[in-house]
């Protein structure tokens, strides 16, 4: 059955797919349905279609599933940023394990005998995000994105609910032009600065209050009992509320021994390598990001550790230099962004062949597909941790622990010899 523009058409959702739309089909071909829940019957305009699939809109919730909430914020569906605000929390979680089991059977070819361990949830479900990046929109106004819009429109946003700041940002009255504002909370001092549409930092950064520059261009996270310094415009995560829970899972899964050489892949300012280096005999550090690894090195020297070496290079020159040089890696920790590793990368690690291999990751597509080549490099994928780092949205973080049996009984002989 074809189906056209504007056509509207009643369906069951059977699933919701990984980006957070509802599944629901006509004959053969799939119809994605947003803000709908598995188990309803929903009427919906078909708004674009596919070669196999329709992509349509909701407009009547016929039947509603028990699991059905009242979203919080009034800019919910209009705004790109979440997805799941009419889902229970903890159905949220059950949707999203569901989604990364489809995928690592789907894009991973793995079967249900691999371990997923119930997502770990934040403390904190709203008022978690450190960090809001804003469109400028006409004048004197900023705005998020309308969701789906293309050519991008904004809509004049009074606040959003994830931020750590309710204020009314809207008429923010710093402007530069054409630029994103970015409002960051990080050290308990808000700040702003200025960014083009390629991430590249225009001007700042500013107090948000007195909209003054500020001198001192560091700016530090508390984590458990350590400080980190980072530049102010660096990666950090963005859910403080769940960051020792994740340090912990990685941990956890590096076993970290005295003895070992412990590898820190995409570091940023250091977090996981640092918070290990008392646990073990030496750790690597490496992050394409210069200004990052500026502060890596600092980080160390506050925090008087002297067995932490980190270099400003890309992964895939660094690692090629470990396999040139037969570094031997106990436990290599990677965290790449959401694109995940490149094949240079991979390769490198199939030929250092550390005996623990720690992913981290934000991109479960990526994850499954790099999953995918380690196991048939003769690793084992022995469990995977997700971690929802961002509540209300299509996003989660995983942590997965590799191992290679035979790898690890040969460094163990080698370490008795
Ligand atoms: C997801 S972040 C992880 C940062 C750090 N592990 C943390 O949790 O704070 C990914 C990092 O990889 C860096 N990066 C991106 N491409 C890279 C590459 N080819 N080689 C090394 N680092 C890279 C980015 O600058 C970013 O800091």
């Amino acid at each position: 059955m074809k189906l056209n523009k504007q056509d509207i058409v009643e369906l069951e959702i059977t699933d919701i797919a990984f980006g957070g739309d509802g599944v629901g089909r006509m004959d053969d071909c799939v119809v994605f349905v947003p803000f709908t829940i598995t188990g309803e019957t929903v009427k919906a305009e078909i708004i674009r279609r596919k070669k196999k699939f329709y992509f349509a809109k909701p407009v009547e919730i016929i039947k509603p599933s028990p699991e059905r909430v009242e979203p919080f914020c009034k800019h919910f569906m209009k705004c790109g940023g979440c997805q799941y605000q009419h889902l229970d929390y903890t159905c949220q979680l059950r949707a999203l394990e569901k989604q990364l089991r489809d995928i690592m059977t789907r894009l991973g070819g793995f079967d249900d005998s691999l371990k997923i361990l119930p997502m770990i949830q934040s403390k904190e479900t709203t008022g978690y995000r450190n960090r809001i990046d804003l469109h400028p929109r006409g004048e004197d106004e900023y705005g998020f994105c309308i969701k789906g819009s293309r050519p991008r429109e904004i809509f004049p946003l009074d606040k959003c609910h994830l931020f750590e700041l309710q204020d009314d940002f809207s008429k923010f009255p710093m402007r530069s032009p054409e630029k994103l504002l970015v409002i960051r909370t990080h050290s308990g001092k808000p700040y702003c600065y200025f960014k083009d549409d390629h991430n590249v930092v225009c001007s700042g950064p500013y107090d948000l209050k007195t909209r003054k520059p500020i001198e001192d261009k560091s700016i530090y996270f508390d984590v458990n009992d350590k400080k980190f310094y980072s530049p102010y415009s660096g990666f950090f995560q963005v859910n403080k509320f769940i960051l020792p829970d994740l340090i912990k899972v990685i941990t956890d899964f590096a076993e970290p021994k005295e003895s070992d050489v412990l590898a820190d892949i995409y570091c940023g300012v250091g977090v996981f390598g640092l918070m290990m280096a008392d646990k073990v005999k030496q750790v690597y550090g490496v992050e394409s990001l210069e200004q990052s690894i500026v502060y890596a090195k600092r980080n160390a020297k506050e925090m008087k550790i002297d067995n932490a070496e980190f270099s400003a290079e890309t992964a895939e020159i660094y690692l090629r230099k470990f396999v040139d040089q037969s570094t031997k890696i106990d436990v290599c920790i990677v965290d790449p962004p959401r694109n995940g590793l490149t094949n240079k990368v991979v390769s490198s690690i199939k030929k250092i062949k550390p005996p623990k291999l720690v992913y981290v990751s934000c991109g479960p597509a990526t994850f499954a597909r790099d999953a995918r080549k380690f196991v048939d490099a003769g690793y084992i994928l022995e469990k995977i941790q997700p971690l929802d780092l961002f509540p209300h949205t299509k996003h989660f973080e995983l942590v997965a622990l590799f191992t290679n049996k035979n790898l690890t009984q040969q460094a163990q002989k080698t370490q008795e010899l």
